[in-house]
């Protein structure tokens, strides 16, 4: 990361605890590492981002309903989705520096240098040549031809390593690459080895290994153990999705980026089940859709792209990730995967019981397949956080810190400030407080100067702040400030529901896509 974004980030997270919407997890204790608790602001945030995916999902997808399942599931799931024997990342120490790592991510992070040399070559010649053919080039150039000739190379020996389970290859690969730890530059690693990452405890009383089950490392699991009793009982016909939100829980070896990687996290997710062979054309469908949920919310198109998955996980046969320009870079906001059906006939066989779907079209008994789309809650708030995130310079010279939140995701809509803690004019804001109160999150505030008061308002990001003063007594009229603008209108007391209930809510983005 440059420094610039460094600060950047670090400003986010200090900020994000200064305004009461992340804390380490058991702070008192001095935390518990990649665990995080949401405060006042951020669980507020967090349940608007849910209310956001849940309505597009689910009311706006007549063929799309949502379950709740329970973390703890029989510990065969597991086994038969693959996680007991697959679920692993290969780690590496430095003996040195006695810092862990992911060894695949070291190799990504080699492959992402070269990327970068050739988008700096891209660069320089872009602004060498008039009429500059990208592909042309990219085509013809010695070095940029010999950078990616390494990355395809690099590439493919990572690929092989990872699919075989050849960790000596990949410590090789290590070696070879000359690649440092990027803390002390020391080379001096250990051998790689595999790591489950799915954290376990014991149900009941007695403590042997038959007792031994996981916390679910994705909800996706809930919704396939489900998919008959709901396809039966919701009459749904293929194609059609379950959709959950949910707590998920990894033992990730590397969880060094805020709430980018935690070991508690929660995910939204949906699985679509469909006919056999027209998995693709869905697959497609949703990559539009969700690129669609994301790009409505105004957080800016230039912070999104698609990324391809190289290396297939073993349920699918395409993948890619939404990436998001997060303050470290572009990283995975969510995944969209065509997982076939391997989820279901998994479950098929290691249950014995039946979990297909009868056609009545066709007259046919098939197992679907299944195009899933899994985001990550914690990480979408941290796009939002990070992207809202401002330090601007004012036209007199002072400055503030504002979060530009989308009007419908902000933890409160309104603020309600009387000018004075006299002459009736709290009674007339708390008045006018409970007539929106039950139509928008109000928050009310009587302590300090007006403008000490918008700043504070503007640090955690509410759009609106209406204030009372002595003209509100004589015609029932407010002064509402707009956020982003800064700038303020006098308006009807009368207007402030309909207007209010309007801006602020999420159909509103809903309606855009
Ligand atoms: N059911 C498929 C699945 O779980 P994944 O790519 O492993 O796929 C999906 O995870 C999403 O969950 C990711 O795109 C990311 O947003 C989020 N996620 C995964 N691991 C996470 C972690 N340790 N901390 C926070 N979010 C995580």
């Amino acid at each position: 990361m440059a420094n610039q974004e460094e600060n950047l980030f670090k400003n986010v997270i200090a900020h994000a605890k200064e305004y009461g919407f992340v804390f380490q997890s058991s702070e008192i204790y001095d935390g518990l590492s990649a665990v995080y608790d949401y405060g006042q602001n951020g669980a507020e945030l967090k349940n608007n981002i849910k209310e956001y995916w849940w309505k597009f999902m689910t009311m706006l997808h007549e063929n799309i309903v949502g379950i709740d399942a329970a973390i703890f599931m029989h510990p065969t799931t597991w086994k038969a989705s693959g996680h007991v024997d697959a679920f692993n990342d290969p780690m590496i120490d430095n003996k040195d520096s006695k810092k862990r790592y992911r060894a695949d991510q070291l190799i990504e992070g080699y492959i992402e240098k070269l990327e970068e040399k050739i988008e700096k070559e891209v660069e320089k010649a872009a602004k060498r040549f008039e009429n500059f053919d990208r592909s042309m080039f990219v085509s013809t150039n010695a070095r940029v031809v010999e950078y990616q000739k390494k990355i395809d190379e690099v590439n493919d020996k990572l690929k092989e390593a990872m699919g075989s389970g050849n960790m000596e290859a990949m410590k090789q690969l290590i070696i070879d690459l000359e690649i440092a730890d990027p803390v002390s530059g020391s080379r001096n690693w250990t051998d790689v080895r595999q790591f489950n990452l799915m954290f376990s405890t014991e149900m009941g009383s007695v403590a042997d290994d038959a007792n031994k089950i996981y916390l679910r490392p994705e909800t996706a699991q809930g919704i396939f153990v489900n998919f008959l009793n709901v396809q039966k009982t919701g009459r749904m016909k293929i194609p059609f999705g379950i959709a959950q939100i949910g707590k998920a829980f990894r033992n990730e070896i590397v969880a060094r980026q805020f709430i980018f990687r935690m070991r508690e996290f929660e995910q939204m997710e949906m699985q679509f089940f469909v006919k056999p062979g027209e998995e693709m054309k869905w697959y497609e469908h949703w990559k539009e859709k969700r690129i669609k949920w994301h790009k409505a919310l105004g957080l800016g198109e230039e912070n999104y792209r698609f990324h391809d998955h190289l290396n297939l996980a073993h349920y699918a046969n395409a993948a890619c990730d939404i990436q998001f320009d997060f303050p470290m870079g572009f990283r995975e906001l969510e995944g969209i995967h065509s997982r076939t059906d391997f989820d279901l006939k998994s479950h098929e066989k290691y249950s014995g019981k039946k979990l297909q779907y009868f056609d009545p079209e066709t007259n046919q008994n098939y197992i679907p397949y299944v195009v899933e789309t899994s985001i990550g809650l914690d990480r979408m708030f941290l796009a939002v956080l990070s992207s809202s995130y401002k330090e601007e310079k004012l036209a007199d010279g002072s400055e503030r810190v504002v979060l530009r939140i989308p009007a419908p995701l902000a933890p409160n809509k309104v603020a309600i400030l009387p000018l004075t803690k006299k002459d009736g004019l709290p009674e007339k804001a708390q008045e006018i407080m409970n007539s929106l109160k039950f139509h928008v999150r109000c928050f009310y505030e009587e302590k300090d100067a007006i403008g000490k008061r918008y700043r504070r308002q503007d640090a955690v990001g509410t759009p609106y702040c209406v204030t009372v003063d002595h003209q509100t007594l004589q015609d029932n009229t407010v002064t509402i400030r707009h956020r982003d603008s800064m700038e303020q209108e006098r308006v009807p007391v009368d207007s402030l529901k309909a207007t209010l209930t309007a801006a602020c809510s999420v159909n509103n983005i809903l309606e855009r896509i």
